[in-house]
């Protein structure tokens, strides 16, 4: 039995109101006192809580911070995040006859993904417990955040990733940010059993989004997401796809749903239904929930164009299950080309997204052919890092350049040739 339940009388272990319980058993810690990732009784993940969970009323200003009374602190290590653009996307929404498509753009956080809304929470808490070193496995986009958020704290920063396997824009993200860079030989499971290791002896402060603190952070673009679709649309999404790797992002949102129902913000039919896709080589998530089970099966191999889901192991799988099947959402797996066609899609109508974001677009139009989504649904995809990430994908995906040469009337000429472009 999992421990989700959001119960509100504060411990005597938490410390402002806030604390720490294992999902897994119940057990609470406090939140500060010690450095702990997962429960000292049974290694279950942890869950950071609250005496008081706070309703629209409560928040005010832009970006993660408008939500410092869902967080555990007022202000953190800031560049700022957040506050990113839900675009509109006419053609897309109509292809694929809905009634309401749009597209939550996290690509435009300062490093390029949503992966900074876990940071500036995260590093904050790295702060509060006083460490050094900070480490992290990554397919790289948590790398490149950690590294600017560790260089904004002024705090060394370690990031091991999977040899030959990170895309170049993310791999120099972390080079410039001044973070030491590992490449493991072996794919990031691997590294994230490395890094684990490494927190376990107290060599680092890990965070990886086994880190409960992080998803606090991330729980703010559920928050975003709701009040710009209300404000803009009237009501909430009734859907919300979103790429899955190690699932953090998911148990982020469902937190944010289970906690604005326990507010009493959110009514019962106004849950958004989570969906997740993964890549159909690493869709470990999407195999557990086709077979109704509860845990997921390590895949040893996997591949995706998608580099940045490229994970067999997914870690927050406890929280994240749930939260797909109580929220009555589904998950499904998308090929190689589907993938690239929604990267394409999405560009054509000017948003410029890496692989494994396109990969809510393609899921999305999948679930659309197989009849599971309706035409009737409004629905919110969650494009998570930005196109210039992966230029090499986007070079891939995209236009050809034509050599021409260096005057008009040869420029002229090879329009004629009907050189295209
Ligand atoms: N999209 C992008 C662009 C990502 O970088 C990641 C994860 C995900 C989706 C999946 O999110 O793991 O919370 O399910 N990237 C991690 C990293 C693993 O190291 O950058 P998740």
């Amino acid at each position: 039995m999992s421990h989700l339940g959001l119960a509100r009388s504060a411990p005597v272990c938490a410390d402002g109101g806030v604390w720490l319980t294992c999902i897994a058993c119940g057990e609470r810690f406090a939140p500060f006192d010690a450095i702990r990732y997962t429960c000292d009784d049974c290694d279950g993940l942890l869950e950071v809580r609250y005496g008081d969970l706070p309703t629209w009323d409560d928040f005010e200003g832009a970006g993660v911070w408008r939500y410092a009374a869902a967080l555990p602190f007022d202000e953190g290590v800031s560049l700022p995040e957040g506050a990113t653009p839900l675009h509109d996307v006419p053609r897309l929404e109509s292809e694929l006859g809905l009634e309401r498509l749009r597209i939550k753009h996290e690509g435009m956080n300062p490093t390029g993904s949503f992966k900074d809304r876990g940071m500036t929470v995260g590093v904050r808490v790295a702060r509060a417990v006083g460490v050094d070193r900070l480490a992290c496995a990554s397919t790289g986009n948590t790398s490149a955040a950690l590294a600017a958020y560790g260089a904004r704290a002024g705090i060394e920063t370690l990031v091991l990733l999977p040899q030959g396997k990170v895309a170049a824009g993310k791999v120099a993200q972390a080079s410039l940010h001044g973070a030491r860079i590992l490449e493991v030989n072996g794919n990031f499971d691997t590294c994230l059993d490395i890094v684990q290791d490494l927190a376990r002896r107290g060599e680092v402060y890990l965070l990886n989004s086994l880190n409960p603190f992080r998803l606090e952070g991330q729980k703010s673009i559920g928050l975003e997401i709701l009040e710009q679709f209300r404000d803009e649309e009237g009501c909430y999404p009734d859907r919300i796809v979103l790429p899955v790797g190690n699932a953090g992002n998911t148990a982020a949102l469902y937190k944010c749903l289970r906690e604005l129902r326990a507010s009493g913000a959110l009514a019962p039919e106004e849950v958004p239904a989570l969906t997740g896709v993964q890549a159909a080589g690493a869709a470990p998530m999407v195999e557990a929930i086709e077979e109704g089970a509860d845990e997921v099966r390590r895949w040893e191999h996997v591949e995706t164009r998608a580099t940045a889901i490229r994970i067999g192991n997914p870690v927050n799988a406890p929280k994240a299950l749930p939260g797909i099947r109580e929220t009555g959402g589904t998950a499904v797996a998308v090929s190689e080309e589907a993938i690239t066609r929604a990267q394409r899609d999405l560009a054509g109508e000017g948003v410029g997204v890496e692989p494994a974001s396109a990969c809510s677009v393609a899921g999305l139009r999948k679930l659309r052919e197989q009849g599971v989504v309706d035409a009737d649904e409004q629905v919110v995809c969650l494009t998570t890092g930005h196109l210039l990430k992966d230029p090499d994908a986007a070079a891939r995906a995209g236009t050809e350049p034509e050599p021409v040469p260096g005057t008009t009337g040869g420029v002229l000429d090879h329009f004629g040739e009907g050189g295209g472009g």
